[in-house]
């Protein structure tokens, strides 16, 4: 299905998307962007973008890239004005900045004024089976009031804390147990995240700033909040918003697809 525009109506409560897709195909096996990767006939990069677009508040989404094949992503969304393309980062901290860099130019293209509490939404491709109601419910609760929002869900594995790194007298390697977490208290974070504009954006230029002289990055923008002592909550996630890391996941991912009664959902 190519991406299509879908010439929106001017809403009240515009919100903005940074969907991340300049990583590499590497664990998944494919010598390609991993977003690149068709999935039942559709990359994983327009899957996770149409996914956004069932939301009519959704009114403008940044695509992060990776450098080398801007070109192929930019040819995808051809013709869609409300999606641009933009080049990604070393690590996906910096692919998000550069996202989000974007925003207040697209933005202005589409005729909307962002403000501090604007909704931003930052979703990763490789997520890209996440059902409307995950996404409805960050929004929602971005609207009201909350100003960090990531989808979550509670974790089934008993989880064990490691120290020491081992190898038994055959060489089997071995990890020492050093304590245990209660799980009861644990979630698992999904994307898309939500913050509000001013909130992410303050966040991300102090992080920015953060990775230039020590090097340290965040695997996700909750965290940034986090470090500046803002409140981050926690919605619903789904179990639909497997993240596509490995060759498993695909497989995964492509039965999900054939179930009528969990296709629905999205
Ligand atoms: O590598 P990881 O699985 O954590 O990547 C999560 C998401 O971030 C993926 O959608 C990937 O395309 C994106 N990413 C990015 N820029 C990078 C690395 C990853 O946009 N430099």
């Amino acid at each position: 299905m190519r991406p299509q525009s879908l010439g929106r109506e001017v809403t009240m409560n515009p919100v903005f998307a940074v969907v991340t897709a300049a990583g590499s195909g590497t664990r998944l096996g494919y010598d390609m962007p991993k977003a690149l990767v068709e999935l039942a006939g559709e990359t994983l990069v327009e899957r996770a973008v149409r996914g956004m677009q069932v939301l009519p508040e959704i009114v403008g989404i940044v695509v992060t890239a990776p450098v080398e094949v801007i070109s192929d992503f930019e040819k995808i969304f051809e013709g869609v004005p409300e999606v641009c393309v933009v080049p990604g980062g070393t690590v996906r901290q910096l692919s998000v900045y550069n996202g989000l860099l974007e925003i207040p130019n697209l933005a202005k293209r589409l005729g909307y004024e962002l403000t501090d509490s604007t909704p931003i939404l930052i979703h990763d491709a490789a997520r890209c089976l996440t059902p409307k109601r995950a996404i409805s419910d960050v929004i929602n609760a971005l609207l009201d009031g909350c100003k960090a929002v990531l989808p979550a869900l509670p974790v089934t594995d008993t989880q064990k804390i490691v120290d020491s790194k081992s190898a038994t007298s055959s060489g089997i390697e071995i990890e020492k147990v050093s304590g245990q977490v209660d799980r009861a208290q644990l979630r698992a974070v999904q994307t898309p995240q939500g913050f509000h504009w001013a909130t992410i954006l303050e966040a991300h230029e102090i992080g920015a700033k953060r990775l230039r002289e020590s090097g340290v990055d965040a695997t996700d923008d909750g965290a940034l909040v986090e470090q500046l002592g803002g409140d981050v909550y926690l919605t619903l996630g789904s179990e639909m918003s497997l993240k596509i890391t490995t060759k498993l996941d695909m497989i995964i991912a492509s039965e999900l697809l054939k179930r009528d009664d969990l296709r629905a959902e999205q």
